[in-house]
């Protein structure tokens, strides 16, 4: 097997000096996919996303960027090698205009991103609408469109989001997914940990069900649909 495009490989950490959390968990992504991690509640699905951001300690196994290893990488430095992450809280300065969450979101950049902004607000048409206003003032869903502009106005080689359509309403979910799927069609790989593990499978190219921090079953998103075992324990029957 070819190396992945991203891949926390054999990952075990915790937080700070605290008890191991994942446990020889592995995660990956390649070009052209969109992979997605489910699992109950504190399985460590975001613990999983943070540690192949950076955000915590791996203690033993790796983090690969495109065949380099960046384990040892801050957040910050993974950015500039090209990931954008959006993570489950807080991924909004909710006090500051949607325009200015988009141009936060462009730091590490010296260039114009003036275009980029415009493909974020062709993406996301409410956005532009929006602009002027307050993040906080924005519905759930429209919140989450403005975490993911904002991840995207660094143009990452590799999107990373945890549970973006958190909150949001079935239609809107329906829609965000859509916006994703159209994301990876530009050519970003998508990893991305989702509540709603049926549709988020039934979108994806691979799928992880984590359980306790370990790897319970993987594969494609139709072979983890069509298994009994996670139909039954993960996705009601
Ligand atoms: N900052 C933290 N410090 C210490 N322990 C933490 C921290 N964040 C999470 N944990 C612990 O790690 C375990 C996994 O949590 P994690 O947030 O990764 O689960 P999750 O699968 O993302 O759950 P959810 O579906 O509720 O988002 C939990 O036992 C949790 O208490
Ligand atoms: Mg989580």
């Amino acid at each position: 097997m070819s190396e992945p495009f991203l891949i926390g490989d054999t990952m075990t950490g915790g937080y700070g000096k605290g008890p191991d959390i994942l446990h020889d968990c592995t995660i990956a992504v390649n070009p052209g996919e969109i992979a997605v991690i489910v699992g109950p509640n504190g399985a460590g699905k975001s613990t999983a996303m943070k540690a192949v951001f950076g955000m915590l300690e791996v203690r033993t196994g790796s983090v690969r960027l495109d065949g380099e290893d960046i384990t040892s990488l801050s957040p910050q430095d993974r950015v500039i090698k090209g990931m954008g992450f959006v993570p489950q809280v807080r991924n909004i300065f909710t006090s500051l205009t949607v325009e200015e969450n988009l141009e936060m979101g462009a730091f590490i950049r010296k260039d114009d991103f003036k275009d980029t902004m415009a493909q974020v607000y062709d993406l996301f048409p409410i956005l532009k609408e929006k602009r002027l206003q307050a993040a906080g003032e924005l519905s759930g869903g429209q919140r989450q469109q403005v975490a993911v502009g904002r991840a995207l106005m660094t143009q990452p080689k590799v999107l990373m989001l945890d549970e973006p359509t958190a909150g949001v309403s079935p239609i809107v979910m329906d829609e965000l997914f859509d916006r994703i799927i159209e994301v990876a069609r530009t050519g970003i790989p998508i990893l991305m940990v989702e509540q709603n593990a049926r549709q988020a499978l039934e979108i994806a190219d691979k799928g992880y069900v984590l359980v306790q921090g370990r790897n319970a079953h993987t594969g494609t998103g139709k072979e983890l649909l069509a298994d009994e075992e996670v139909r039954r324990s993960f996705l009601g029957g």
